[in-house]
């Protein structure tokens, strides 16, 4: 017996009657330092066309562990949404940056730049949307009013995403460039977001501890871990 199949990741639960990615309820996380190699998994998962969307250029492995050893926890914001197996599905990383002079969209003295992606297997089930308003929210909190986005025109899905979050892509430098404004804070948002990592924390600590758990089993005589 296998430690994972005491905790299956059956791809057959994640489709629904209409054998469409069934949309249950996604956690949305701040990650930290401790996740980075996870983080770097999930990058390095991504194949050339999407790290062509998600990076604006084909990033080979090499450059990808460059990107992810720089992520400045302190100073940037990086969501994450986990999977039953601990492993990392999705990231949003905020990244804060002062405004340029030459910025004409913001008076804020701070802008911020979102990237997104979502592993192949656990796109169409809400994560990049969850990561895409989480990313929004908290911008909204932290008076920042403008979020720059790498998106081409022909990236659908992502165009989609924010205009069912309710915001519209501007483009002002170019095809590949866009930025989108974000409301001001209000008290909802605060406590919504506060709601949000309150239940993702939860969520986050009961699948680290599962995941120890059958860790733990695999160890025992006769187990063996087939999850790594
Ligand atoms: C963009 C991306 C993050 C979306 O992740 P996801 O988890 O599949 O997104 P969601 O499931 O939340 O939403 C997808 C939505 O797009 C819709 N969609 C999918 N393909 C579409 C298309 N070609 N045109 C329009 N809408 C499309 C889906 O129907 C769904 O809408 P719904 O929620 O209203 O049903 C993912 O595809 C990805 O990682 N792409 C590569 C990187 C990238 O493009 N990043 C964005 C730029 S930084």
């Amino acid at each position: 017996m296998n430690a994972s199949d005491m905790f299956p990741e059956d791809p057959k639960h994640l489709l629904n009657a209409a054998n469409k990615p069934s949309k249950s309820t996604v956690f949305v996380k701040e990650l930290s330092e401790k996740d980075r190699h996870r983080i770097l998994r999930h990058f390095l998962g991504l194949e050339e066309s999407d790290r062509l969307l998600r990076f604006g250029t084909y990033l080979p492995d090499v450059m990808i562990e460059k990107y992810v050893e720089g992520i400045d926890f302190s100073r940037d914001k990086v969501f994450g949404v986990i999977s039953h197996h601990f492993r990392i599905v999705g990231v949003g990383h905020l990244a804060y940056a002062p405004r340029s002079d030459k910025d004409e969209v913001t008076d804020k003295d701070k802008v911020a730049e979102f990237g997104v992606s979502v592993s192949k297997i656990a796109r169409g089930k809400g994560i990049g949307s969850k990561l895409f308003e989480r990313g929004a929210i908290h911008c909204r909190n932290d008076d920042v009013d403008t979020l720059y986005m790498h998106c081409l025109s022909s990236n659908q899905t992502m165009i989609h995403i924010a205009k069912k979050a309710g915001m519209e892509i501007h483009r002002e430098y170019g095809e590949a460039d866009a930025y989108l404004k974000i409301l001001p804070a209000d008290a909802v948002s605060v406590l919504k977001e506060a709601m949000q990592e309150q239940v993702a924390t939860i969520d986050y600590t009961i699948k680290a501890n599962t995941r120890a758990a059958a860790k733990w089993l695999s160890n025992l005589p006769g187990m063996k871990d087939s999850s790594k």
